[in-house]
C-alpha cells in the first residue's frame, strides 16, 4: 500500500522510542522508504546503530553537521518525503511545532517542511492532560497537523491513563490512509455513530443497542478511499477504526458539540442511534430506593444532530446522509423521515426484532434519495459501507 512512499521519520526521546524501530520495519514491510531523524533525547532511548541498519540508510542526528548539510540541506530533507511523522512526539516536540521553534534539526525539519506532518504522541498522561499540551494540541491541529493517538492504557513510569503511543500497526495503518490515493483524498467527511448514553444518575442511563458496526464499517471504507475521517462516536461495542479521528463522546449533546466542532466537512454521514430524549432530572447523587415510591423521570427532547446539519445556513456539507432505523412501514417512515430532517439521502433499514439487524452483522438497505427509492440486498454492513462510500464519493466528485 506504500509502495514508492518517502516517509521521513522523526523520532522524539521518550520510552516509547523503542517502537519507532517497528514502525520502521513495518513501514518497510508496506513498501516505504524511511528516513530517519533523531533526536539528541532520542538518542537516549535507541541508538543511531540500530536506527540506520533497520532503515538501511543514514540517521540524521544534528543541524550543524556539514556534510549533510553540502549533500543534502535540511530544507531539501523536509520537503522531499511524501509524508513527514514524528513518532514518538514527545509534550517538548509538540510545544516546539506549535510555538515554531527552529532550535535543532528535528524542530527546524517540522518549521521548514511544505509536506504533511503527522505526529503519534507519547508522554506521561499527566503531561498529556496538561492545559499547556492540549492547547499545542490544538494549535498544531489547527496548523493541519495529523493526531494519530495517543492510546490509554499501563505506562512505562506506573500510571493509567492516556498517553501511550498508538501501536506500530495503527500508525502504519494512519499513513497508508494518509497517503491513499483514492475518490475520496482531499475531502473531509464526517461520520456519527454508535448509540449515546444520556444518564439518569451518576451510575444509570438510557442507551440502545446500536453497537456502532455500521458506522465504523463506513468510516473505514470511506477513509480508506483516501477521505479524511472524523469519527464522531458515542459508546459502542465495535472499536473505532485505525487512521481516521476518532471523537468519543457519552450524550446527544456531546455528539452535537463534537459535529459542530468538526465542521466544515464536504459530505457528513450520520449512523449514530441517538437517543430521542435524556432524563432533565438527572441526579449528581445516585438515586436511591425510598419509601415514597419509586422515582418519576422526566423527559426532555435531545438536539437533532442530522436535522441541524441538514439546516445551517453557513457551511452546509454538499451531502448529508442520515439512516433510518424503522421496525415497520420501512420505505414510508423513511422517505418522510428524509423530508422531515432535511437530509439529502436517507439509508432506511428494517432493525425489527426478527431481522437480526440491530447489533448483527448484515444489513438490508434502501437508499432513499432525489432519484428515488433503491432496495440493496440484504449484504455484509462491510459491504454496504463500500458501496456507500462509493456512492458519497461519486457524489462529490460532481461537486
Ligand atoms: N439522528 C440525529 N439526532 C437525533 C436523532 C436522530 O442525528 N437526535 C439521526 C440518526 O443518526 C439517523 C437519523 O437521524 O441518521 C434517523 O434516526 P432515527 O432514530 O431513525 O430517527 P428519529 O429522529 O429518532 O425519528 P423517529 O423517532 O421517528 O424514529
Amino acid at each position: 500500500m506504500l509502495a514508492g512512499k518517502r516517509i521521513l521519520l522523526i523520532i522524539g526521546g521518550g520510552i516509547a522510542a523503542y517502537k519507532s524501530l517497528e514502525l520502521i520495519r513495518r513501514l518497510q514491510d508496506a513498501g516505504a522508504s524511511v528516513s530517519p531523524v533523531l533526536t539528541r533525547a532520542g538518542e537516549e532511548f535507541v541508538t543511531p546503530l540500530s536506527v540506520s541498519a533497520l532503515s538501511g540508510t543514514a540517521v540524521h542526528r544534528d543541524l550543524f553537521d556539514l556534510t549533510a548539510e553540502a549533500e543534502m540541506g535540511h530544507i531539501q530533507l523536509s520537503r522531499s518525503a511524501d509524508l513527514v511523522v514524528v513518532a514518538p512526539a514527545t509534550a517538548d516536540l509538540m510545544a516546539k511545532m506549535a510555538q515554531g521553534l527552529a532550535n535543532d534539526l528535528a524542530s527546524t525539519l517540522l518549521l521548514a517542511t511544505d509536506t504533511q506532518v503527522m505526529v503519534a504522541p507519547a508522554m506521561n498522561v499527566r503531561m498529556w492532560d496538561h492545559p499547556a499540551t492540549q492547547r499545542n494540541l490544538a494549535t498544531l491541529r489547527a496548523d493541519g497537523v495529523k493526531v494519530i493517538g495517543p492510546n490509554e492504557g499501563g505506562m512505562a513510569c506506573g500510571e493509567f491513563g492516556p498517553g501511550r503511543l498508538s501501536e506500530p500497526d495503527e500508525i502504519v495503518a494512519a499513513v497508508e490512509r494518509q497517503l491513499a490515493d483514492g475518490p475520496l483524498k482531499g475531502k473531509r467527511v464526517l461520520v456519527t455513530s454508535g448509540p449515546t448514553h444520556e444518564p439518569i444518575d451518576p451510575v444509570r442511563y438510557i442507551a440502545n443497542r446500536s453497537s456502532g458496526a455500521q458506522g465504523v464499517a463506513l468510516a473505514r471504507a470511506l477513509a480508506s478511499r483516501g477521505g479524511e475521517v472524523v469519527f464522531v462516536t458515542g459508546p459502542a461495542s465495535v472499536a473505532p477504526p485505525d487512521g481516521v479521528e476518532v471523537v468519543p463522546v457519552e450524550s446527544a449533546h456531546d455528539m452535537l458539540a463534537a459535529v459542530e466542532a468538526a465542521l466544515p466537512v464536504d459530505a457528513a454521514v450520520c449512523a449514530a442511534a441517538v437517543a430521542d430524549w435524556r432524563v432533565t432530572s438527572a441526579s449528581d447523587r445516585k438515586l436511591k430506593k425510598s419509601k415514597d415510591g419509586l422515582p418519576v423521570l422526566a423527559f426532555a427532547e435531545n438536539p437533532d444532530i442530522l436535522k441541524t446539519i441538514s439546516h445551517l445556513e453557513d457551511g452546509r456539507p454538499s451531502l448529508v446522509v442520515g439512516f433510518a432505523a424503522e421496525t415497520h412501514d420501512v420505505l414510508q417512515n423513511a422517505t418522510a423521515k428524509r423530508k422531515r430532517k432535511g437530509c439529502d439521502w436517507i439509508v432506511a433499514n428494517d432493525v425489527s426484532e426478527g431481522t437480526g439487524i440491530m447489533g448483527g452483522t448484515e444489513n438490508a438497505v434502501t437508499l432513499i434519495s432525489d432519484a428515488g427509492a433503491e432496495s440493496w440486498p440484504r449484504m455484509a454492513k462491510s459491504e454496504v459501507a463500500s458501496q456507500l462510500a462509493d456512492r458519497i464519493a461519486a457524489a462529490l466528485a460532481k461537486d
